[in-house]
């Protein structure tokens, strides 16, 4: 494949997402409780002209949101039954939450079984290289849950970064030089 120039990126990172929920309250409490989101701002549906659903913006730490929950009124939510939940209700396949280590990481697969929450995949190592791994990518070390409504989410730590020549490093900072990057 022929090798793209290096151009500084505009975009910095993934965001945020919008996802649309059945029930608010139920989600909010969610979200609190599962990743620790605080809540910054909730309004009604068609407060402001242009938007017909309610909305709540959700923050981590000090950006005003990162992940947004909308409620559209009088729409007729189908929620995940087992068949769903292997083939997908929602219109994304996941969103993902990087934990500061894995120390972090090990707590929060306390917390979720503390909520009693069924774990849909993992705790699995992303990796063909690591002997750990299940043959997938990313490096990373990861878990799989449902949110009330389906949405899949996944929450992991340690995922590889890429040098300047492509090359995959670890977390721990090693290089691990059979592992490159298609495009540099
Ligand atoms: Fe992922």
């Amino acid at each position: 494949m022929a090798q793209v120039g290096k151009k500084r990126n505009p975009i910095k990172l993934f965001h945020h997402m919008a996802i649309d929920v059945s029930d608010m309250e139920k989600s909010i409490d969610f979200y609190r409780k599962l990743l620790g989101y605080k809540l910054t701002e909730r309004h009604a549906a068609s407060e402001v002209e242009a938007i017909p659903v309610e909305l709540a913006f959700l923050r981590i730490h000090e950006n005003h949101h990162d992940l947004v929950l909308s409620h559209t009124p009088g729409k007729k939510y189908r929620l995940p039954n087992q068949q769903d939940n292997i083939e997908g209700t929602t219109l994304h396949h996941h969103i993902a939450w990087e934990c500061q280590d894995r120390d972090a990481w090990l707590e929060m697969l306390d917390r979720v079984n503390e909520m009693d929450l069924e774990i849909i995949r993992g705790p699995v190592v992303h990796s063909p290289y690591d002997p750990r791994g299940d043959g997938s990518w990313g490096e990373n070390e990861s878990f799989y849950v449902f949110d009330p409504d389906g949405h899949r989410l996944e929450i992991f730590c340690d995922m590889a970064s890429i040098d300047d020549d492509g090359t995959f490093r670890s977390f721990e900072g090693n290089r691990i030089e059979e592992a490159k990057v298609i495009e540099i």
